[in-house]
C-alpha cells in the first residue's frame, strides 16, 4: 500500500507526464473525477449538482507553477470563474492553490495575482478557499492569508490533521470558515503522523474543537467512519445544520453524496476542471489505489 502510494506521488509530480497530459484530453478515466476542460464544461456540472441541492466549490486545476506566464494564464482563467458563478447564478464558490498563482516564483506576484482574484470575488460576495499544499507552502500560504486578511472577509483555508502544528494553526485561525481535512501529500516524520489511526484520531479532534468553537466548518472526507461521528457529536451538542458542510471530491461516492444532501446536512462538492488534470488524478490514485478500476474500466471501454 505504501509503495503504491509512493508510486503514484512521483508519478503525480513528473513534470513530461503533467505537461503532455495537458495535450491528452481528459484520458484514463480521469473524466469520472474531473469536470471536463472547459469552463462551459464546469458550469454544466456545477448546474448538475446545483439542481440536487449540492452546492460546489470550483477548482481550476494546476499547481507547482514555475513560470510567471502560466501563473498569469491560472489568474484569468479563475477571474473568468468568478464571472462564471455569478453570471449563471452558481450555488458555488472558488478553491485555488497558491503554487498555482506563482508561490514558488516570488511572493510578491503571487500575493498581487490573489489580490485580485479575491477583491473581484468580494465584489460578487464569492468565497475563496485557498487549498493547502505540502509543507514548504504551508507558512508563506498561511503568511498571504494573514496580508489578506486586513482588507478581506471572504477567505478561508484549509487544516490538515496530519501535521503536528495542525491544533496551533485551527486555534489561531479559529475565526475563518475551515476546511478541515486528513492531509494528501507525503509528509516526512518529524513534521506529520504517518500512521492512519494517529490521523484518523487527530482529525477528529480538530473537526470536534472546530464544530464547537470555530466559525463555519467544512468537513471534507470520503470517510463515512468521520462523517457518522460528526452527524451524531453534532446532534448530541446542539450544533445546528447550517454550522458546517460536508464536503467531498467529484465523482466520489456520489450515492453517499446526494444520501447527505437529501438528509438536510449542507453538502458541497469540490469540482475540478481544466487541462492540468494529470497531476491531481495521480494523487487520487495515490491515496485509494481502488480507484485504479476507474483506470481499468475506462480502458476496456473504448
Ligand atoms: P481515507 O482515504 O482516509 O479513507 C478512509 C475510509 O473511508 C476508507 O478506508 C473507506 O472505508 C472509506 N472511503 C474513502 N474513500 C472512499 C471511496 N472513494 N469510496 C468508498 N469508500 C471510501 N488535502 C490536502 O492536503 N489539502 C487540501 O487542500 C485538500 N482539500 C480537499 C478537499 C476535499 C473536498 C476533499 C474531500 C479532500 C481534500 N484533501 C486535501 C484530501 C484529504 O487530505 C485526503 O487525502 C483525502 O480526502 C483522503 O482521505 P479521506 O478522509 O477522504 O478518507
Amino acid at each position: 500500500m505504501g509503495l503504491t502510494r509512493d508510486f503514484f506521488i512521483l508519478l503525480s509530480q513528473n513534470k513530461v507526464l503533467n505537461s503532455g497530459a495537458k495535450r491528452w484530453g481528459l484520458k484514463l478515466g480521469a473524466q469520472s473525477v474531473v469536470a471536463g476542460t472547459s469552463v462551459e464544461q464546469m458550469v454544466e456540472s456545477v448546474k448538475q449538482l446545483n439542481a440536487k441541492g449540492i452546492a460546489a466549490t470550483i477548482d481550476n486545476l494546476g499547481e507547482f507553477v514555475f513560470e510567471k506566464q502560466e501563473a498569469i494564464e491560472a489568474k484569468t482563467q479563475i477571474l473568468a470563474v468568478i464571472e462564471a458563478i455569478h453570471g449563471h447564478g452558481l450555488d458555488a464558490h472558488i478553491s485555488l492553490k497558491p503554487t498555482q498563482l506563482g508561490l514558488d516564483i516570488d511572493y510578491d506576484f503571487c500575493l498581487d495575482n490573489l489580490k485580485e482574484i479575491v477583491a473581484k470575488a468580494n465584489d460578487y460576495a464569492i468565497f475563496i478557499n485557498f487549498d493547502m499544499e505540502d509543507y514548504g507552502h504551508l507558512q508563506p500560504s498561511f503568511d498571504i492569508i494573514d496580508e489578506l486578511s486586513n482588507d478581506y472577509t471572504n477567505i478561508g483555508t484549509v487544516i490538515q490533521a496530519y501535521f503536528y502544528e495542525a491544533d496551533e494553526n485551527l486555534q489561531k485561525y479559529k475565526d475563518y470558515r475551515m476546511r478541515i481535512v486528513k492531509g494528501a501529500y507525503k509528509e516526512p516524520e518529524n513534521l506529520a503522523y504517518q500512521d492512519k489511526k494517529d490521523i484518523d484520531q487527530n482529525y477528529i479532534r480538530l473537526i470536534e474543537y472546530h464544530l464547537l468553537n470555530g466559525k463555519f466548518s467544512s468537513i471534507a472526507t470520503h470517510d463515512h467512519h468521520v462523517i457518522n461521528h460528526v452527524k451524531k457529536f453534532a446532534k448530541d451538542n446542539n450544533i445546528s445544520k447550517d454550522k458546517f458542510e460536508f464536503q467531498m471530491l467529484y465523482g466520489f461516492r456520489n450515492e453517499l453524496q446526494l444520501e447527505l444532501a437529501d438528509e438536510g446536512y449542507k453538502f458541497c462538492t469540490y469540482v475540478p476542471f481544466g487541462v492540468d488534470w494529470y497531476g491531481y488524478f495521480m494523487r487520487r490514485l495515490a491515496e485509494r489505489p481502488q480507484n485504479l478500476n476507474l483506470v481499468a474500466k475506462q480502458m476496456f471501454n473504448k
